[in-house]
């Protein structure tokens, strides 16, 4: 979910509306808005979109004010529906919530609430937290809104950033945050609050991002004031100052931005490299890797822990790590392995993988690998998100702010950072000659502009996914380096254009997916030259003979898979374990372009959030 607050001079609703456009990545099923006009609280909020809840606020409510939040919901507790949707009201119709999160002793606390009297509207936890905290603020002796949500707060087991204020007192809103994130913008005599900065970067370029188990009252006209939830102690906030601007966050004439993403990966992962890595000098050079050299030299294995996308960033990174550096490497989800009691020890390397640095599972194995004394290096996207902060030591991607719910730019800068890593450790360990790892520099800063040319296919992407768009079925085969890619090309299809597909490797096919194969089955090849050749012939072949309609991802000039394949698109040629970069490219331009054409909802596909901050 996302959250948004203002309190200040301005008008409240257009920063919040526009607020919430921007956090809509954090999810979509309904959204609403609480505004104070000055004598009473102006509530409106529905399923659906963002654009319907302005539609509804036009209708409904006069959105006069200088104070309000907002919120968009991702459903944890309760369908998305109108009643669900946030703000929250307490019973009293004082206090009113917005939370980003999961109570999970919301039954206990229900029952007591039960008992005394209280009743509910919503199947939410959020509306039992806004009624405990009304009940601790009466009994309590109608004690202060920001005490009173400390109380509360104390009672409750979950993860939350919630934002609330009270109508009787509307010069302040009280907000706090466990788990997930919540970022204060400090303009001139007035404070925005967001689940991140890009609400307000157009307005102030000072925030404060609040840690767990604090909370903040900010007031009109008045200092911020920080404090830890648990004993009430004064908190410094650290100031910090924004580097994202607008034009990062708007779509700069694409029709989605994830198009736009897609577009940018040359110069993103331009970006990825630029002063980490010097071919001419033979250099690799990051300053996370080279401080923390002997623990990753002494490092028994390395386990990399993430999720979706990010953990498939991974499996490329464990053929590029033991290949190159031959260390041993593990991949796991991050939700299997903090449930799993895995075994860890302070000789182990964790490397975490996560484009928002907010998602919950990876969050809670980072922590689990540290209580048991591991080395946490993370690999984030979003500069100074909990992820970066939570881990000893890191990387950062600098895809820049990736807004689409499909992950592109994120994955290719992934591979590129972890590829860094694994030639650094390789030169490092001697496990690679000084003329290979030259080569390897070389070539990674080709990439860029093989990038480019790999973006050239789209117009043929685009015919081909005319063809297959109404298929009910794909599959995804690669081998080795190119595996992982098939599982991402197969995930992203799923994603956006809500067509069932699988990725396989290549090879494990013929123990079951074969089966699947007739003249309807669209099949995905990656065959590119340098990658088991051969083999994956051989495997396109067998599909051949069961009619099976193949579409080969090959390296230019390729002439074998030409004859056999119903479609080739062709990328430009590259060493192998940098070929990743490049065959990804035409499976994201199909994924794109087949959901454009089945009018799906590319940027936000249905059931899903960009940053999932619940487990
Ligand atoms: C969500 C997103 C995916 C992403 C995954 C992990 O499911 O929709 O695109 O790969 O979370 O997110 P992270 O921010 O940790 O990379």
């Amino acid at each position: 979910c996302g959250i948004v607050g203002y309190i200040g001079h301005r008008e409240a609703y257009p920063i919040i509306l526009k607020g919430l456009q921007r956090l809509e990545y954090r999810g979509y099923d309904s959204a609403g808005v609480a505004l104070f006009d000055g004598t009473d609280i102006k509530l409106c909020k529905t399923k659906g979109k963002v654009a319907d809840l302005e539609h509804r606020v036009k209708d409904e409510i006069s959105t006069k004010g200088t104070l309000g939040i907002g919120h968009t919901r991702w459903a944890t507790h309760g369908v998305p529906n109108d009643v669900n949707s946030h703000p929250h009201y307490s019973n009293s119709g004082n206090l009113v919530i917005i939370h980003n999160g999961i109570i999970e002793n919301y039954e206990s606390l229900k029952k007591e609430l039960l008992k005394r009297g209280y009743n509910f509207k919503s199947e939410t936890d959020t509306e039992i937290l806004v009624n405990l905290i009304e009940d601790v603020k009466i009994n309590e002796g109608n004690i202060k809104l920001g005490k009173a949500v400390q109380i509360a707060l104390n009672q409750v087991v979950g993860a939350y950033a919630i934002a609330v204020f009270d109508k009787t007192k509307p010069d302040e809103i009280v907000v706090a945050k466990l788990g997930s994130p919540l970022a204060i913008g400090i303009g001139e005599d007035e404070f925005f609050i967001a689940s991140d900065a890009s609400p307000f970067i157009e307005y102030t370029k000072n925030a404060i991002y609040l840690e767990d188990e604090e909370m903040a009252i900010v007031r009109r006209g008045k200092d911020i004031k920080v404090r830890k939830i648990k004993d009430d102690s004064l908190v410094d906030p650290y100031m910090q100052e924004l580097q994202i601007n607008l034009e990062q966050i708007e779509k700069g004439g694409y029709d989605h931005f994830m198009l736009k993403e897609i577009y940018e990966q040359p110069s993103a992962i331009l970006d990825t490299f630029r002063g980490r890595l010097r071919s001419n000098e033979a250099i690799i050079k990051m300053a996370g890797v080279e401080d923390n050299m002997k623990k990753f030299l002494n490092a028994n294995r390395i386990i990399i822990v993430a999720c979706g996308t990010s953990w498939h960033a991974g499996l490329v990174a464990e053929y590029i790590f033991e290949d190159l550096a031959r260390i041993p490497v593990e991949v796991e989800y991050a939700s299997e392995f903090r449930y799993r009691n895995p075994v860890i020890t302070e000789n182990d390397v964790v490397i975490a993988i996560s484009q928002s640095g907010e998602t919950a599972d990876t969050l809670a194995a980072i922590k689990l690998a540290k209580s048991k004394g591991a080395f946490v290096f993370g690999v984030c996207n979003v500069v100074g998100s909990t992820i970066a902060r939570e881990t000893n030591a890191g990387a950062y991607t600098h895809a820049g702010p990736e807004i689409g719910v499909a992950s592109t730019k994120a994955f290719t800068t992934q591979i590129t950072v972890l590829t860094l890593i694994a030639l650094r450790l390789a030169r490092a360990k001697g496990t690679i000659s000084s003329s290979d790892f030259r080569t390897h520099l070389i070539e990674l800063e080709l990439i860029p502009k093989k990038v480019e040319l790999a973006l050239k296919s789209d117009s043929l992407v685009q015919t081909i996914a005319d063809i297959y768009k109404d298929t009910k079925n794909f599959l995804y085969l690669g081998r080795g380096y190119n595996f992982p890619v098939a599982l991402e090309g197969a995930l992203k299809l799923k994603e956006i254009s809500y067509i069932h597909a699988e990725g396989y490797p290549a090879a494990e096919m013929k123990h079951g997916p074969i089966a699947l194969i007739d003249e309807n089955m669209p099949i995905v090849v990656i065959a590119t030259k340098k990658g088991h050749y051969e083999k994956v012939v051989s495997n396109i072949q067998e599909i051949k003979s069961r009619k099976g309609k193949i579409i080969g991802i090959v390296t230019q000039g390729d002439e074998s898979v030409r004859e056999l394949a119903d479609h080739v698109i062709e990328v430009p040629e590259t060493l192998e374990s940098l070929s990743p970069l490049l065959t990804t490219i035409p499976l994201q331009l199909l994924s794109y372009h087949i959901a454009v054409m089945l009018g799906k909802n590319v940027d936000q596909p249905r059931n899903l959030a960009k940053s999932v901050t619940v487990e």
